[in-house]
């Protein structure tokens, strides 16, 4: 048998057919509600103090008022451990490469990273086209510098942490999953008119589609919830067990 052409980019042409990571888990409309419904009721994490002060910070910059905007600073810093977590264990691979049992966990915890990563991209640039098509604009610094700067700093922080003690790091990404989701489920019941409103932005292929605004909302802060979940649990492990 001849061997295939060789066309031209053929790594972009290999993964073309290949769908992108999209919601964690796609849920019903009745099981985005009573997820929604079991996170309002459930009890906040007892925030570290490096979260405490990332959300004080967040608060003094965009308010307290839960805005598309503020959301929109959320999920630009939100991505940032799990490349700082995946880029932690590349290095741990340079020098465990020889043993092939620990080499092949630390590549399952860079997939999983990157899994994460990707699912916190499509809420960004969710959220980034909302906000664009909203009127008024935006100041540059406050929206566009200043969150850049947030996420490099939160970026050293947990790429540190990590590399020293992961549960540290998992504690404060779980503490920030935990702020999302519950600010999630406040933002969808302070707008019932998004119960209506339907949702057909660019990414919505990407992402999976959803039945309304607020069901996108909905199904946002059910990942963000098995976000929590993973470094919950991970607190709790060895480092790439
Ligand atoms: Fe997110
Ligand atoms: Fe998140």
């Amino acid at each position: 048998m001849p061997a295939p052409e060789i066309v031209e980019r053929p790594v972009t042409a290999a993964i073309s057919d290949r769908p992108p990571f999209g919601a964690m888990a796609h849920l019903t409309h009745d099981q985005l509600v009573e997820a929604q419904q079991g996170t309002l009721a459930s009890p906040r994490r007892r925030a570290s103090l490096s979260a405490k002060a990332l959300f004080n910070t967040m608060d003094l910059l965009y308010g307290k008022e839960r805005t598309l905007a503020k959301f929109r600073v959320l999920e630009l810093i939100a991505r940032v451990p799990y490349q700082a977590w995946e880029n932690v264990a590349y290095v741990a691979m340079t020098h465990k490469a020889s043993e092939p049992n620990f080499a092949r966990r630390i590549f399952d915890k860079v997939r999983v990273s990157r899994f994460e990563q990707d699912n916190e991209q499509w809420h960004l640039l969710i959220l980034e086209e909302l906000v664009h098509a909203q009127p008024g604009r935006l100041g540059f610094v406050r929206h566009r510098i200043v969150p850049q700067i947030i996420a490099f700093a939160y970026y050293q922080l947990s790429w540190l942490m990590y590399a020293v003690r992961p549960s540290w790091s998992y504690r404060l990404n779980a503490d920030f999953e935990d702020h999302a989701e519950h600010e999630y489920a406040l933002l969808v019941e302070e707008n019932p008119a998004w119960e209506h409103e339907a949702y057909d932005g660019s990414f919505a292929d990407d992402y999976g589609r959803c039945d309304s605004l607020a069901d996108l909302f909905r199904q946002i802060g059910y990942d963000e919830r098995l976000h929590k979940l993973e470094s919950e649990a991970n607190m709790t492990l060895k480092r790439f067990s």
